[in-house]
């Protein structure tokens, strides 16, 4: 398996559907000049959501494509690698993003599209991952930034941060413990991406 070299002309394009904390956090690490490269473009699903005016506050170009309207999701995937291409993507984070993406778009990006989960994967993947987490009664809960394969929630795992989950949680209270984790976590493990000198190895990220 070849090691992924370094790259300082990084491009990143963010998928979003909502309020757009997660691209927060890396808008923050770009300008603050951790990060190396530039936020090319932020994508949503949805019209009107807060993460596009975050990204416009910040002078990011956006688009919107809805998706609604197409043929079938693998349509929607092409749009989407239209526009991500227009832009000149070389990694794409997906940040709050709620649509399933499918081999259009993961081929046209080959171990490029990373996501966050916030749980400790393999446990509870999917929706309401918090609500899981405190249904099950773990004692540990967190993050997890992978990246993204067929499998929903399955793919080789970057980095995750552990938070304990409380007696006393409610979702929201472990989803808030858990968010302040995300922003940590996905700059870095982005810095991680952009860095090189890494491989897969059958579901291993290493660091060679
Ligand atoms: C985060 O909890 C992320 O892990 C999950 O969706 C939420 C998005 O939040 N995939 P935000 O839009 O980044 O604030």
């Amino acid at each position: 398996m070849d090691t992924h070299d370094s790259t300082d002309k990084a491009r990143l394009g963010v998928l979003v559907s909502g309020r757009g904390s997660n691209l927060q956090a890396l808008i923050d690490a770009f300008s603050g000049g951790r990060l190396n490269g530039q936020l090319a473009v932020v994508i949503s699903n949805m019209a009107g959501v807060f993460a596009l005016e975050r990204a416009e506050r910040a002078g990011i170009p956006t688009a919107v494509v809805d998706h609604r309207g197409w043929s079938s999701r693998d349509e929607f995937d092409r749009a989407l690698v239209a526009e991500l291409r227009k832009h000149q993507v070389s990694l794409v984070c997906l940040a709050g993003f709620m649509r399933r993406l499918g081999k259009p778009l993961l081929q046209a990006f080959p171990d490029a599209v990373l996501n966050i989960h916030p749980s400790l994967l393999p446990s509870f993947p999917g929706l309401h991952p918090q609500r899981q987490a405190l249904d099950y009664g773990a004692k540990l809960s967190g993050v997890t930034v992978h990246l993204v394969t067929e499998e929903l929630d399955a793919g080789p795992i970057l980095l995750q941060r552990a938070v304990p989950v409380l007696d006393d949680d409610t979702e929201d209270s472990l989803a808030a413990r858990i968010l302040a984790e995300e922003h940590v976590a996905y700059p870095a493990a982005v810095e991680m991406m952009l860095a090189g000198g890494w491989r897969i190895s059958g579901r291993r990220f290493a660091r060679s």
